[in-house]
């Protein structure tokens, strides 16, 4: 085992994807050594590219997450020059065929695993797919295809695409990613609520007043408007960002960690949750403004945007899961681009304390006395919980407080992306 190869092709590997997360992930991989001793990544993109300047285009994507960079950028040079690109179209076998030469010279004769990456947009997902395993698939080790949203549009167009992958893979070789999936405080939820005590029995309908799941952004598509217009916010975000943290967030205590057990609780939720009505929903698009001095375009401003497009950038929706434990409760998501900050986080918010002593203390407002349990995925993680507390001193004047577990101070001086 130790002395087989993996080989990994970002197939598409100029886009925003690939440069955003795929390429700093494998370098933070690489960087824990996570990665076996003999691997190979290549870049793949119809333009033309030298191995040099992918590293070049690369080498401006990478940081390092940890603060002590002593051997950050020697670990950088070591990790790009593992980087190597081949152009080719994506519905080319013969230039699959051709980066199975170069991927064979790299292996060197080791068994080698193959992944490759499908960082492209989804009318080509099945083209890639056919090439790379008919022309491409590892010859002695295994061949596994990691595909991105958007999964099809809809349930037909969903099931459409599985079908079409299923001519060239079996389902134990493509692997659906959802990369908040991978956001540390998404993975922290099920330790918060199956490890602790005190967090599980106050889970439901009988505490909790409404969840919120909100994810803003502080920019726009800036070009990507041609992948973003056929699908829209509630395509892009809440369906499989919101909805996977939704699930976690909702799901009974699965029979143990396997994924399968996982799986099956999820899916529980999501059968438990009542389709949602027009009238349980806001949808909006974001217009130019100018701040300080600085003019922001409209959604319809971008190039890439068709003129007239009526697709959302922002929407709200509140969900019901008709089960004995979330019965009446609103899971509330909002989600948008070009807001005014960036944010991601989860907002429990509980019901009043029955027959509370210190209704008094908060005059009319009410709402202002009922506990808040905040998960902020990012930026700035932390974990606080909003209580009421008395001011210290004379007389009795009551505040909110936070218990608050900040990642930063806590977990210094590991920093997170
Ligand atoms: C992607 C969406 O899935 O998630 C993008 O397609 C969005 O529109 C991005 O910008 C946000 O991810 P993150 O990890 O930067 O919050």
């Amino acid at each position: 085992e130790n002395e087989s190869s993996v080989s990994i092709t970002v197939v598409g590997a100029s886009g925003d994807l690939a440069k955003k997360k795929i390429f700093p992930a494998l370098f933070a991989l690489y960087y824990e050594d996570c990665l076996p001793k003999h691997f190979t990544i290549y870049g793949y993109a119809r333009s033309k590219m030298t191995d040099a300047e992918l590293r070049n285009m690369v080498s401006k994507t990478l940081t390092c997450r940890i603060d002590k960079r002593e051997n950050c950028n020697e670990k950088m040079d070591q990790f790009l020059k593992r980087c190597f690109y081949h152009s080719g179209q994506y519905d080319s076998q013969e230039n699959f065929a051709a980066l199975d030469k170069k991927l064979k010279e790299h292996e060197g004769g080791r068994t080698s695993n193959r992944l490759f990456y499908l960082s492209i947009p989804p009318n080509i997902f099945i083209d890639a797919v056919k090439c790379a395993s008919l022309s491409a698939s590892s010859g002695n080790g295994w061949t596994r295809v990691i595909v991105e949203k958007p999964f099809g549009r809809d349930s037909d167009s969903s099931a459409a695409l599985t079908r079409s992958l299923k001519q060239y893979l079996t389902e134990d070789q493509i692997f659906r990613i959802d990369h908040y999936l991978g956001k540390e405080l998404v993975e922290n939820l099920s330790v918060l609520r199956f490890s602790n005590l005190i967090f599980e029995p106050l889970w439901s309908r009988q505490y909790i007043r409404n969840v919120q799941l909100i994810f803003s952004e502080d920019f726009g598509t800036e070009g990507r408007g041609g992948y973003f217009d056929h699908y829209g916010i509630i395509r892009d975000i809440m369906q499989n960002h919101l909805l996977q943290i939704l699930a976690l967030f909702a799901m009974e205590t699965p029979v143990s960690l396997d994924a399968e057990d996982i799986r099956n609780e999820k899916v529980k939720v999501l059968r438990s949750m009542r389709p949602l009505r027009l009238d349980d929903m806001v949808i909006g698009q974001y217009k130019s403004h100018t701040r300080g001095g600085v003019t922001y375009p409209a959604y319809v401003d971008d190039k890439t945007v068709p003129s007239g497009s009526l697709t959302p950038t922002f929407a709200a929706a509140a969900l019901f899961i008709d089960n004995a434990r979330w019965d009446g409760v609103p899971f509330l998501m909002k989600a948008g681009k070009a807001l005014h900050n960036k944010r991601a986080e989860i907002r429990v918010q509980f019901r009043h304390v029955p027959g509370n002593l210190y209704n008094r203390n908060f005059g009319t407002d009410l709402d202002r006395a009922t506990n808040e349990l905040v998960i902020r995925v990012q930026p700035d993680e932390a974990i606080y919980l909003k209580i009421n507390n008395k001011v210290p001193g004379l007389g009795m004047k009551l505040d909110r407080s936070n218990l608050n577990l900040h990642y930063a101070a806590r977990y210094f001086p590991f920093t997170l992306n």
